[in-house]
């Protein structure tokens, strides 16, 4: 249900019989329920124009309002403002309707876009780090969402797998030999190594700038110990994908290298645009206004990252036909993402309709706000991260008596590896993050497990009620009247928060709309006794869609609910 646009729509026909020919803004939502539950602020606006006081407008369009349907009541305040009751009739109605559908009534886009998320983006000569996984969760939120809103979402994994130190690892990989996979486990480690041959040992480091070119020009034995690599390297990033339950494939990748043939020819297209200009030996785009070009082709013939990504940008635009791109990378790379997307669509790689967009996020901190490393200043390596967020998850629950071993092993994982996403998805992503323990496995606050256990709790509502729930949402209160609103909400939060790429969004959302369920049931109760048969229904029937609507939003998050906790 896009319920702002049915708002809009009665406030429109509304200035339509008014005879007032102009669009209104949009309502917004009250910022007190003694305003109503929406305002329209437009009036105000319109004075100017129409030479006319603004209250006299704001009488006006209520005059002409239609308050039989979606709207009961309305009322001028203040300057000119309109607050605007929903009629609860109509709530009610709505939220029946949500709960008798699969998707809670959530349309799918009339527009679908074909949407590229860039994501993830490990890099294969080194450890996947934390930041990736920000990138990792926030990019597999996005294609979750835009999928779910009816886009057509094509993953792209831009794995980090070509450049001059792969002639230095793979040198390495073929002296260990076969059993290079173990040692390999650990890639800080092997590089580390391969690192320590290549500077001690002369020969060694001939052998590995040797076979930088021989892997360049196609050598099939280099390129079989390279591809020997990236197939264990990539291995050890799914293993984090898979306790993710992240959705990222072998398909979903499309390699730096993917593009190697195509970069003399963004260099040649660009020369032959006349937008390139050389400069101290190096064949660059100038842009007006920037002062550090964008360098697509180094003095010694070798590309850049950027050249990669300008082949890439016209590959997803022209190939894969999108109309989205969104690179979820991190904010330190604005700079890089601004000059390519213009270099881009300004010489027509990219079409003039496409959507580029940097969905930058900050940096992850430790509690004391340094960037986040190990305790003897190493790189935190994500797979001992997520280890140690089941363990820690664990913890939490191990006093439940109720549970067996398994399922309490089970219950640990869903809630560690959601609390890990969620407190990284709740935050503005462009803000730095400050990665805490107690703080994300908390029952309190705007965290994963007092999302999991509010659910929980409406569960166990329903294991003590297992008759049959017949009879209808009758919104008896000013609380009901409040959280039927908010379930109808629902859309216009995902729709933003899609439109902004801002997860963020949508946690806010699922943490107010739980504490208000909460808060609710306190007043609220549901099965005692003296609570009248049509009121208990009605109440059920607001718990149960409260329920879906929850799982529904942490499904979107990746994050899996459990029905005990
Ligand atoms: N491998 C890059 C890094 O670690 C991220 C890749 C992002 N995607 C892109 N198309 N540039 O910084």
């Amino acid at each position: 249900m896009k319920l702002k646009l049915q708002i809009n729509q009665v406030i429109k026909d509304a200035f339509f019989k008014a005879g007032i020919d102009e669009e209104p803004m949009s309502v917004t939502n009250a910022t007190k329920s003694a305003f109503g539950d929406y305002q329209f602020n437009g009036a105000m606006a319109l004075s100017k124009k129409l030479s006319k006081n603004p209250r006299e407008i704001a009488s006006q369009i209520i005059e002409s309002l239609d308050l039989s349907g979606i709207l009961c009541k309305a009322e001028i305040a203040g300057p000119g403002f309109i607050n605007l009751w929903m009629n609860p009739l109509w709530i009610a109605e709505q939220c029946q309707i949500a709960l008798g559908d699969e998707r809670l009534d959530i349309g799918k886009t009339k527009t679908p876009n074909r949407v590229v998320v860039d994501y993830s983006g490990p890099n294969m000569a080194k450890q996947m780090h934390v930041g990736h996984l920000r990138s990792t969760i926030i990019g597999d939120t996005l294609a979750s969402l835009l999928t779910f809103l009816g886009d057509e979402v094509i993953r792209q994994n831009h794995i980090g797998d070509w450049g001059t130190q792969f002639g230095m690892l793979i040198a390495y990989l073929e002296e260990i030999g076969e059993d290079g996979s173990v040692s390999l486990k650990d890639l800080e480690q092997f590089y580390k190594d391969a690192k320590g041959r290549f500077d001690v040992d002369p020969s060694f480091a001939d052998k590995a700038r040797e076979y930088v070119v021989k892997i360049q020009s196609g050598d099939s034995h280099c390129l079989e110990l390279w591809q020997k690599f990236i197939d264990i390297s990539l291995g050890h990033c799914e293993e984090i994908y898979e306790k993710l339950s992240v959705n990222l494939t072998r398909e979903d990748v499309r390699a730096e290298s993917f593009y190697n043939d195509e970069l003399p020819k963004v260099v040649a297209d660009l020369a032959s645009n006349g937008t390139l200009k050389e400069s101290n030996g190096a064949q660059c785009v100038f842009l007006e206004g920037d002062e550090i070009p964008v360098i697509v082709q180094k003095g010694d013939g070798g590309y850049l990252y950027a050249t990669t990504d300008l082949a890439a940008l016209r590959y997803r635009a022209k190939t894969l036909e999108a109309k989205r791109i969104s690179y979820v990378v991190d904010a330190r790379q604005a700079g890089h993402f601004k000059q390519v997307f213009r270099v881009a669509k300004e010489s027509g790689f990219v079409g003039e309709d496409v959507h580029l967009e940097h969905v930058g996020f900050g940096t992850m901190m430790d509690k004391n706000g340094k960037p986040f490393k190990t305790r003897d200043g190493g790189t935190v390596k994500l797979i001992d991260l997520l280890d140690e967020a089941v363990v820690k998850a664990k913890e939490t629950i191990k006093n439940k008596e109720d549970y067996s071993d398994s399922e309490i092993n089970a219950l640990a994982k869903i809630i560690g590896i959601g609390a890990v996403k969620y407190a990284d998805l709740s935050i503005n992503r462009e803000s730095n993050y400050i990665f805490n323990w107690d703080k994300m496995l908390s029952f309190e606050g705007n965290t994963s497990l007092y999302m999991q256990y509010a659910y929980a709790r409406i569960q166990s509502i329903f294991r003590k009620y297992d008759d049959e729930i017949k009879g209808e949402i009758i919104i008896g209160d000013d609380l009901e009247h409040r959280l039927a609103l908010m379930l109808l909400r629902f859309e216009d939060v995902l729709t933003r928060a899609a439109r902004d790429a801002s997860p963020h969004q949508i946690t806010s959302y699922l943490y107010e709309l739980a504490t208000l369920f909460m808060r609710f049931y306190e007043q609220n109760p549901i099965l005692k006794s003296d609570v009248d048969e049509e009121t208990k229904m009605s109440r059920l029937l607001l718990a149960n869609l409260t329920a879906k609507t929850i799982k529904q939003g942490l499904a979107l998050l990746g994050i899996e609910v459990v029905d005990k906790l």
